[in-house]
């Protein structure tokens, strides 16, 4: 029996296992889907293609992407159960706990896109196509509006943008939310992808892996953290304030919101195009207030703890700048690395293996049972 290495505790630095979709360089801060760096991708593509990419590994052909655009736009229709269900949730439910509710009831009325291995790919672009219509209808409904009906000329993101605001959005919104869905896609071996990855090498179907993983996502330590920042700029008031504010909360040993990562030892690359994007998109809204906050919190962290930006310090003021409410930053999040958590399950299904760790025991051993009258 091989001895069990060290505990890693939260399997830091552990390499479970091999994939083609995603690297990061977390001491270079590079982050590649497919051997193709997030700075091209950011530059140049767009969720669709990037969604492809994962899903295939390679790049679509004008057709080829052509006919997958054509594809999500034609799946972006609630099933009338599902938004009876959706119409029957508490208005102040959280949105994050109906999206994972909804996403698995989806399964109920989609069974073949249930079965493990075979039609993923079908459901891969299923749920993509569905959930900016499931979170757009949580918001509606919640504010007394009726769900909007699909607009299959839209592209994802504009779709996404007016399934939630209910209004058309312009060139260089429609790209600023496009870009943030290429850098939320994929990343590696995340926790709610590797809930994902779990769920789906036991060979359960890939709506249950999808469940999993927006459940793991819900974490604060994962998930959420960007609506956290909003909190704090609106708590820090102006940049003058931010010294102040932020040495008290490291002082009280409290975390930054929007700071540090597990694996890059350096600035998120991520965090860099979303600084870009947040200054753009409000200087074309002219309101750099986020901006100019979020500089001043940058400089005050970094040099009192040396720690870096993460994708979730800039994401939220260009989520809010583009009229995305703080309680659907997540669900946007979702909305983008469905394709990232359904590209690992289908590349889990090509080479499965039961992911099953073991644990090191140490409680007791050997005791002797005494029946319940005897203990006291
Ligand atoms: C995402 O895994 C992924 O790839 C996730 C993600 C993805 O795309 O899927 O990148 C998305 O989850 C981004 C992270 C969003 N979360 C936050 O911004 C929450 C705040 N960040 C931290 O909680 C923390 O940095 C983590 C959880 C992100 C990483 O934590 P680690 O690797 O477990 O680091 P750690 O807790 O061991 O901290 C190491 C040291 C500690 O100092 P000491 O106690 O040893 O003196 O760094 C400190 C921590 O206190 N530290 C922070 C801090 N993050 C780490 N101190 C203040 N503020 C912070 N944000």
């Amino acid at each position: 029996m091989v001895e069990p290495a060290d505990v890693q505790k939260g399997l830091e630095d552990v390499i479970a296992l091999e994939s083609r979709i995603c690297y990061i360089d977390g001491k270079g801060g590079r982050l590649i889907y497919d051997g193709y760096d997030i700075r091209d991708l950011a530059a140049n593509s767009n969720f669709e293609e990037v969604a492809y990419l994962l899903w295939y590994g390679r790049l679509p052909t004008s057709t080829q992407l052509a006919e997958l655009k054509q594809r999500l736009a034609g799946l972006r229709e609630l099933p009338a159960p599902v938004l009876r269900l959706l119409t029957a949730m508490p208005r102040d439910a959280l949105p994050m706990d109906v999206l994972r509710t909804v996403v698995s009831a989806l399964a109920v009325y989609e069974p073949d896109e249930t079965k493990p291995g075979e039609a993923s790919i079908g459901g891969a672009q299923r749920l993509s196509a569905i959930l900016p219509a499931i979170l757009g209808t949580i918001h509606r409904l919640r504010n007394g509006l009726p769900a909007l009906a699909p607009r299959p000329e839209l592209s994802h993101a504009s779709w996404l943008l007016y399934a939630i605001r209910g209004t058309d959005s312009n060139e260089l919104e429609t790209r600023a939310l496009d870009v943030a869905l290429i850098l939320h896609a994929d990343h590696e071996l995340n926790a709610s992808t590797f809930a994902a990855r779990v769920t789906a090498s036991t060979l359960s179907d890939l709506y249950s892996a999808v469940t999993s993983a927006i459940g793991t996502l819900k974490g604060p330590l994962h998930g959420g953290a960007n609506e956290r920042v909003m909190e704090l700029l609106e708590e820090i008031g102006t940049p003058e304030k931010a010294e102040e504010v932020v040495r008290a909360k490291l002082a009280r040993h409290e975390r930054i919101m929007g700071f540090g990562h597990r694996v890059y030892k350096v600035e998120d690359p991520r965090a860099t195009i979303l600084r870009e994007w947040s200054k753009r998109i409000g200087e074309a809204k002219g309101n750099l207030r986020y901006y100019d906050l979020l500089r001043a919190v940058e400089g005050v962290v970094h040099r009192e703890k040396g720690l870096y930006p993460n994708v979730d310090l800039y994401s939220g003021s260009v989520y809010t700048l583009l009229g995305i409410p703080k309680d659907l930053f997540t669900p946007v999040f979702a909305a983008s690395r469905v394709a990232g958590w359904t590209a690992h399950v289908l590349e889990e299904y090509q080479d499965l293996r039961l992911i099953r760790p073991t644990a090191r025991y140490v409680g007791p051993v050997d005791l002797v049972y005494s029946p319940i009258g005897s203990r006291g």
